[in-house]
């Protein structure tokens, strides 16, 4: 792979089924929330995607929730794309938009720790954030149960 050749940039609406087959590949492993298509169509505008060789390999959305503090959620790179610097280049990208928004404090809520770490995330204790951030637990089918730690960078 040549990866001088991924383009990062804004999802558009063609990109919808890519992105649900993306997150659908790790939602099945329990690893991510599955986001459906008509969700990802409604929240369009806050997805990037990875391309390479015309084909959407990798997707990241944000989320707002106050002027300064935003989520990356829907991280994802298809598998045979991994450990490659897709996921790297997402969050790179979500950074920089955020960065120009004048966030300060972008947070993930993830399993994959020593991903975020190696990109300048650190644990934090998940009441370290607003109540709000956690409207779409109830929907999560492991409410219960969480096994999510949430990481934070400041910017
Ligand atoms: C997390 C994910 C998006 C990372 O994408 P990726 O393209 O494989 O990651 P990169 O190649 O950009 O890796 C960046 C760095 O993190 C390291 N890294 C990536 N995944 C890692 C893992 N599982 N364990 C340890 N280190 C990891 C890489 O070695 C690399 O290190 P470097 O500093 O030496 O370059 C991808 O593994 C994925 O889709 N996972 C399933 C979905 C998921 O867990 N999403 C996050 C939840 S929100």
């Amino acid at each position: 792979m040549q990866k001088s050749k991924v383009v990062v940039r804004n999802a558009r609406l063609a990109d919808s089924e890519a992105i649900a087959a993306i997150t659908l590949e790790y939602a099945r492993q329990g690893i991510m929330l599955e986001r459906s298509g008509e969700n990802i169509i409604e929240h369009i505008r806050n997805f990037f995607v990875a391309e390479y060789n015309g084909e959407v390999i990798g997707c990241c959305a944000i989320t707002f929730y106050t002027p300064k503090l935003a989520e990356i959620r829907s991280l994802a790179v298809f598998s045979r794309y991994k450990l490659k610097g897709i996921g790297r280049l997402l969050v790179a990208k979500a950074e920089s938009v955020l960065r120009e928004e004048g966030v300060t404090e972008i947070f993930v809520l993830t399993l994959n720790r020593d991903f975020f770490s190696r990109v300048g995330y650190s644990e934090v204790k998940k009441e370290y954030f607003p109540q709000k951030i956690w409207r779409d637990c109830t929907h999560c089918p492991k409410l219960m149960a969480c096994d999510e730690i949430a990481m934070v960078k400041k910017m």
